[in-house]
């Protein structure tokens, strides 16, 4: 089984970023702890901070593999895009986010991924990508 988690904006930063709502570990470090754990799986990861880019990887990998883990950080928000391309493709996407985005500030509710999302993992710190890759398998 083939999947992608892919990260957004500023999540390259995870670890040095505000450490009180995302913690210490960096996604480096975190994504060597799932491959160790899910060796059976073909885990693959990418991280962009530009909005096209993470377009282009979805449509590059949203005919092919068998599950998307999509943490689009602040374009969640923002990117019709983003929640276009998710809805084109046909690989199922599980949206995740670190912190709880409903218990933060009000722009933060709306996500336009999450209506063509397969479901939504929110509020679990990194452990949230471990529950939606539970969730393909
Ligand atoms: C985030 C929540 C977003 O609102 C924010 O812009 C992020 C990270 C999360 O994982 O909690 O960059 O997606």
């Amino acid at each position: 089984m083939k999947l992608l988690i892919i990260n957004g904006p500023n999540l390259n930063l995870l670890g040095k970023r505000e450490p009180t709502i995302y913690g210490n570990e960096t996604f480096e470090m975190y994504f060597d702890t799932l491959k160790q754990k899910f060796q059976h799986l073909e885990l693959h990861y990418f991280q962009s901070n530009i909005e096209g880019e993470i377009i282009d990887k979805l449509h590059e990998v949203g005919f092919d593999f068998d599950g998307i883990i999509l943490n689009a950080a602040a374009y969640t928000h923002t990117s019709v895009g983003i929640g276009d391309a998710v809805k084109a493709i046909q690989t199922p996407v599980v949206e995740v986010h670190i912190s709880n985005i409903h218990a933060r500030e009000e722009f933060r509710h709306h996500s336009f991924i999450a209506p063509n999302a397969k479901g939504i993992i929110v509020g679990f710190g990194l452990k949230g990508y471990e529950l939606a890759i539970q969730s393909f398998v």
